[in-house]
């Protein structure tokens, strides 16, 4: 949902920096980018469209001075065109802004700056702040105050970056609900969306919290309150390096991502220990709710059956954007266990805002000391370093193994974790299916539906299946409960629609074998996942994908997730899609 940079360098020119951090930031939004550096004028190149092209026709690393902020929008307000790509200035062009968030009361806001002379260029919510600042430092305020006066209008969302041809040595940062992180480097100083964008330059981040602000100068940073005191703030050494968020000889961040998921389920399994911590401080809890939004909310499935399998408690599962109008039945013997792998989804925030400690809660994370891990009384890293494909992967399975060790230990039955240290395994055996998956995704690249069923634990592996297909082929999917197909979507099944079926061995099988049935009865093309002992899905599968390994429904989910990743990757590759970067979606959502 958009992302920001900012920063102040020592003898270094900013607009090549700005553009290398500002590539990292490309999955939060592809729509347009544009940079503005100050010496002593501001200048500002941008336009729609991804980083490389406007690139390409811009030069956009060849902009003088030595510090600047940077944008890649994810529209929200107006179309994607040049006009509307930040940075975005005030009347004189003295003042640069670029902001991620969504400003709610902008109309009135523009309409009254509009009365007092202001001139807007764009269709945008954010070109109200630049105007704002301008208007309260030609009431003499610097451009610290002007911009704490700016904010003071706002209601919505907001991480912004503003510069002043007036003060060129200050970059001034400010967040309410969307993400600012601060980054100290050697006499270097930037202000990012998220860490991984500004790694190359600094391991050394602040995390700003709501309604504080940011001023970078020569001299170094500061941290002030909503009231304008001064305050300190721990410093984070983050431990991912540069080369994580590179892509490593692969095409793709998410086919890399991809192959990176049997060893990013191993550093899960590392967190055992931090895990048995927390349970051992839980009281007796006697329900558990999950809230979370897509893949997010599919880990959360697999968890309604772990829980309800394993320990008896009941278990709800809610999609965050929905939180707010089920009326909850929260106290303190309810765990809300908040699953995002961002730390940063708006929804999943306020759902958590909204337990306002009720219920006591727990984040299950990817970014360290992103804004999850502050709201919630306990956290969960799931540690598989960071995610850049838009489309999620693996932290889905890093996702998966630290519910499944959540809910092992708060059940005792250890003697569960043996089966969970063979899963890197099958998944390795699951990633040589890849030439085999490229085959099946040529035969099928051309439907225009697709069905994924399953029952039981293989029924969010279903769901799974068809996001990724949605999202990154464009392809209309369903991931359907196997059994309620005959309630309804049985109609729309004919010879056009392929059928997955997620089959492996155990209690669901037979009744999943039953459903298969009836679509091939209505024509369908049964492409089967299930064991290579099973006789009877090969049979009736028109393309099978086989699993070696005879493990149990139970723990089947992790590694039967990856052929349905890798055909949802080969059919968006075979489109021509850039699977790192489908249209209209973001990887961190942070309006609601
Ligand atoms: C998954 O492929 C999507 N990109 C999306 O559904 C994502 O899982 C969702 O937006 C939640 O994100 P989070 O885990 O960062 O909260």
């Amino acid at each position: 949902m958009c992302g920001i940079i900012g920063c102040i360098l020592y003898n270094k020119k900013a607009a090549p920096v700005l553009l290398n951090c500002v590539k990292k930031l490309e999955y939060r939004g592809y729509d347009s980018v544009g940079i503005a550096t100050s010496s002593s004028i501001i200048k500002i190149k941008k336009d729609s469209g991804k980083i490389d092209d406007v690139h390409e026709n811009l030069n956009l690393d060849d902009l003088p001075g030595d510090m600047g902020i940077a944008h890649v929008r994810w529209a929200t307000h107006g179309l994607p065109t040049k006009e509307n790509s930040h940075p975005h200035t005030d009347c004189k062009n003295k003042i640069a802004v670029v902001h991620n968030g969504i400003i709610e009361n902008y109309k009135e806001i523009r309409d009254q700056l509009i009365k007092e002379g202001h001139q807007f260029k764009s269709e945008t919510d954010t070109e109200v702040i630049p105007h704002l600042i301008e208007k309260y430092m030609d009431m003499g305020n610097d451009l610290e105050s002007a911009t704490r006066l700016a904010i003071g209008n706002i209601e919505g969302s907001y991480a912004i970056a503003a510069i002043s041809r007036d003060e060129p040595n200050k970059v001034v940062g400010a967040r309410k609900e969307s993400p600012l992180i601060v980054g100290k480097g050697n006499r270097e100083y930037f202000i990012a969306s998220d860490a991984p964008a500004i790694l190359e330059h600094t391991n050394k981040i602040i995390y700003l919290e709501d309604h504080e602000m940011v001023i970078l100068s020569d001299e170094g940073i500061e941290i002030k309150d909503s009231d304008g005191n001064v305050i300190k703030k721990e410093i984070f050494t983050i431990d991912w390096t540069p080369d994580m968020a590179k892509k490593g000889g692969y095409d793709h961040f998410m086919l890399k991502e991809i192959h990176e998921q049997p060893e990013a389920v191993k550093n899960t399994l590392k967190e055992i220990n931090e895990i048995k911590k927390i349970v051992q401080k839980f009281k007796k809890f006697n329900r558990i709710c999950f809230v979370a939004c897509g893949t997010s909310y599919h880990a959360s499935l697999i968890g309604k059956y772990l829980f309800e399998g394993l320990i008896a408690i009941p278990t709800d599962v809610i999609l965050a954007s929905e939180f707010g109008y089920s009326a909850e039945a929260l106290d303190e013997n309810t765990l809300v266990i908040a699953i995002t792998q961002s730390g940063e989804t708006a929804d999943t925030l306020k759902a958590l805002k909204l337990v306002n400690h009720k219920a006591k809660t727990l984040a299950i994370v990817n970014v360290v000391g992103s804004t999850a891990t502050r709201e919630a009384d306990y956290v969960i890293y799931i540690r598989p370093g960071p995610e850049i494909g838009v489309a999620a992967t693996k932290t889905y399975v890093s996702q998966l193994v630290a519910i499944y060790l959540l809910a092992i230990c708060m059940s005792g039955k250890e003697e569960l974790l043996e089966k969970l240290q063979n899963i890197p395994d099958y998944m390795r055996n699951a990633l040589e299916k890849e030439d085999l998956i490229k085959e099946i995704a040529m035969k099928y690249k051309d439907a225009k539906d697709f069905f994924f069923i399953g029952r039981g634990f293989s029924y969010p592996t279903a769901m799974e299946g068809a996001l990724k297909l949605k999202e990154i082929t464009y392809i209309h999917a369903e991931g359907y409960a196997a059994g309620e197909l005959k309630h309804g979507p049985l109609a729309l099944i004919d010879d056009d629609v392929p059928v997955v079926a997620v089959a492996p061995p155990g209690k669901s099988h037979e009744k999943t074998l039953s459903n298969v049935e009836e679509v091939k009865a209505r024509g369908a093309h049964v492409i089967g996942l299930g064991s290579s002992e099973d006789e009877v899905l090969k049979s009736e599968a028109h393309d099978m994908i086989e699993f070696e390994d005879k493990i149990d429904e139970m723990f089947s989910s992790i590694h039967y997730v990856i052929p349905l990743q890798l055909l949802s990757y080969y059919i968006s590759v075979m489109k021509g899609i850039d699977p790192d970067h489908p249209k209209n979606l973001a990887k961190c959502v942070t309006v609601e």
